[in-house]
């Protein structure tokens, strides 16, 4: 049985599993519904998120929060985690024995939440949730089925923010995930009224 993301958030606690305790101000473990349809996976938290303790909350966040309203969603509705909890000193790069100590953590948020979509955002969460090596350039947009998870990698905002020309895109993407809600609720809700029909006597 898939553990609460009470119990997650206390096994993390004060975390001093990797050499990234010493240079964070907070563990930054991940917010929003827990009853969520989509979750959103990040990097690890920048400055702004060390320092206030949320998940996607600086620039990034900020225009996270513009493209969700072209998937038709608000930030209350989702989830959102990063693959470390932790800030890397200067926003590097996770290295991959960060990424295998901390990734058990988001491994059961996701259990925990359960979603019907995944986005992933950038290299890191892409490669962790679906298990390639291949590069977010050549995965954004094309819609993934993982187990019973749709999973979608976009670029990371802050690649867009950085490179206007991935804008376009990064909008084309939301609007993939607005209709890729749309259709699992469809879905779930047709499946919903097949069982129903099927349990009357
Ligand atoms: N970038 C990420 O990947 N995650 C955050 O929480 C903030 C910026």
């Amino acid at each position: 049985m898939a553990k609460s993301l009470a119990d997650i958030r206390a096994e993390l606690g004060e975390c001093r599993r990797c050499s990234l305790c010493d240079t964070r101000t907070t563990v930054v473990f991940g917010v929003g519904n827990h009853d969520a349809e989509v979750m959103f996976i990040g990097e690890a938290p920048g400055k702004q998120e060390d320092l206030g303790a949320e998940p996607f909350i600086g620039a990034a966040g900020k225009y996270l929060n513009e493209l969700l309203q072209l998937a038709g969603l608000t930030r209350e509705e989702i989830y959102i985690a990063n693959v470390l909890k932790c800030r890397p000193p200067e926003n590097r790069d996770p290295q991959p024995a960060e990424i295998e100590i901390c990734s058990p953590f988001l491994r059961e948020q996701v259990r925990a939440i359960a979603p019907q979509i995944i986005v992933t955002l950038g290299n890191f969460a892409t490669r962790f949730i679906l298990r390639t090596d291949r590069g977010i350039t050549g995965l954004r947009g094309q819609i993934q089925i993982t187990g019973p998870f749709s999973v979608l990698p976009i670029f990371h905002p802050a690649a867009a923010i950085y490179d206007r020309l991935k804008q376009p895109l990064m909008e084309q993407d939301f609007r993939l995930l607005g209709r890729l809600i749309e259709t699992r609720r469809f879905e779930k809700n047709n499946v919903d009224k097949t069982t129903l029909c099927e349990e009357q006597p």
